[in-house]
C-alpha cells in the first residue's frame, strides 16, 4: 500500500507543470501585447479638439500636405498648423459652419488649437522629416493613405525594426522627390520598379544607414 494515493501523484506533477510554465505563458503573452497593434499603437483612435478631416482637405479640396505641414522638408518636425493657416481659407470658406466656432474661437481668442499628437516616438530615438523627404521617401511609404482617412491614425509600427527594414535597403522605397506628397504613386506601367529605385539611390545620393548612432545620438 503506498503512501498517498495515486492520485496525488498526478496533482503534484500538474503543479510542477504549471509552476515551470507560468513564466513562459507570462512572457509569451507580454511579447504578445508588446508585438501587437494596440503595444505599437497602430489603429489607436486619438480624439482631437476639432474633427478636421484630411479626406475634405487632401482627398477633395486637393491641398498639398505641405501647404499645412509646412517644415516638413527643411526641418526634423513636419509641423502642425497654426490657427491662422486654417482662417486663411476659413475667413471665407464656410465662415458661418457650425464646424468651424471652436476654430474660430482659438482664432479670436489668440491660442493654439491643442490637438492630440498620433506619432509619438520614444525620447531616446532621433527622427528628421526633411532628410527622409528630400531622399525620395514620400509620406505615403510612412503614413499611409491620409487622404482617406477621416480621422488620422498611425499605420505603420515605429518599431526599431521597421525603421531597420528600410535602412538596410531604402532603394525598395524611392520615389522621385516632385511626387513626395502623392497618395498614389506607383512607377508608369512598363518601368522596372527596381531599376527606377536604384537609379533614385544613385541621382539622391542615398546609402544604407544601420550604424546604432544614427537614431540614438
Ligand atoms: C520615413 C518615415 C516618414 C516619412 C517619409 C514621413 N513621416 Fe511624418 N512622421 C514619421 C514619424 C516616425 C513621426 C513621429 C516623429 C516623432 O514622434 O518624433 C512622424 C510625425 C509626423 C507628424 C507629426 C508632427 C511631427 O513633426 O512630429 C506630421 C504632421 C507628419 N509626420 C507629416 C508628414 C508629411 C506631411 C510627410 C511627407 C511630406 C511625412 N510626414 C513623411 C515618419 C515619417
Ligand atoms: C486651403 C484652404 C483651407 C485651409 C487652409 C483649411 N481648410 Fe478647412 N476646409 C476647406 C474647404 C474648402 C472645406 C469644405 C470641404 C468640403 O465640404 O468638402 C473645409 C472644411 C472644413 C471643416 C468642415 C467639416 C469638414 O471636414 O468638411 C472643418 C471643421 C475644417 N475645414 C477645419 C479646418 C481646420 C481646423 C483647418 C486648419 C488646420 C483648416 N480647416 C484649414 C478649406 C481649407
Ligand atoms: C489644411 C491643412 C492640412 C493639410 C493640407 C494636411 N494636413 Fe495633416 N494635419 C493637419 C492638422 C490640423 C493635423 C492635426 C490634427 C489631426 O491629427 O488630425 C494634422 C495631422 C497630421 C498627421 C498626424 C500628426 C500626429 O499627430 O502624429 C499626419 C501624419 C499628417 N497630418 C499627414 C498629412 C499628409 C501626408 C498630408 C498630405 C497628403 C497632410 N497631412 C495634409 C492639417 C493638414
Ligand atoms: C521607407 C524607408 C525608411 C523608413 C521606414 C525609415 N527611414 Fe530613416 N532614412 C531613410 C533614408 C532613405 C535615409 C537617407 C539615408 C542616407 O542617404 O543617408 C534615412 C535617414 C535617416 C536618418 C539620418 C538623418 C541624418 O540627419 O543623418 C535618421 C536619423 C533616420 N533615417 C531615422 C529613422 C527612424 C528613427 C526611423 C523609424 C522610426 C526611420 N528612419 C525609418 C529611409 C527610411
Ligand atoms: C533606423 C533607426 C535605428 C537604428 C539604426 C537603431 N535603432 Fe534602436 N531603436 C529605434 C527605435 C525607433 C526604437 C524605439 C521603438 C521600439 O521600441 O521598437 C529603438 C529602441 C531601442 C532600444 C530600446 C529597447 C527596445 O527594443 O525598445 C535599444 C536598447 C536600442 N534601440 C538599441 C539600438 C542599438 C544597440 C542599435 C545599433 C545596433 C540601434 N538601436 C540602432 C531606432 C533605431
Amino acid at each position: 500500500m503506498p503512501l498517498f494515493p495515486r492520485w496525488t501523484n498526478t496533482v503534484s506533477r500538474l503543479s510542477v507543470f504549471l509552476l515551470l510554465a507560468l513564466p513562459a505563458v507570462a512572457i509569451g503573452g507580454l511579447l504578445i501585447i508588446v508585438r501587437s497593434p494596440y503595444g505599437t499603437k497602430v489603429n489607436r483612435q486619438v480624439v482631437q479638439p476639432i474633427q478636421f478631416d484630411h479626406r475634405h482637405h487632401v482627398g477633395d479640396e486637393g491641398i498639398d500636405c505641405r501647404f499645412c505641414h509646412y517644415t516638413v522638408e527643411k526641418s526634423p518636425n513636419a509641423g502642425i498648423p497654426s490657427t491662422q493657416v486654417c482662417m486663411s481659407c476659413h475667413a471665407q470658406v464656410w465662415n458661418k459652419s457650425p464646424l468651424l466656432g471652436l476654430v474660430r474661437e482659438y482664432y479670436f481668442k489668440d491660442r493654439p488649437i491643442p490637438w492630440n499628437s498620433v506619432h509619438n516616438l520614444p525620447d531616446f530615438v532621433y527622427f528628421n522629416h526633411s532628410i527622409h523627404v528630400n531622399k525620395g521617401v514620400g509620406c505615403a511609404s510612412c503614413h499611409g493613405r491620409i487622404d482617406q482617412m477621416a480621422a488620422v491614425e498611425q499605420v505603420s509600427p515605429l518599431t526599431m525594426s521597421w525603421c531597420l527594414d528600410c535602412h538596410r535597403a531604402p532603394e525598395k522605397n524611392l520615389r522621385p522627390v516632385e511626387y513626395m506628397t502623392s497618395m498614389t504613386w506607383k512607377p508608369d506601367p512598363g518601368v522596372d520598379g527596381e531599376k527606377l529605385g536604384a537609379d533614385l539611390a544613385k541621382l539622391y545620393n542615398v546609402h544604407t544607414r544601420t550604424s546604432c548612432d544614427t537614431c540614438h545620438r
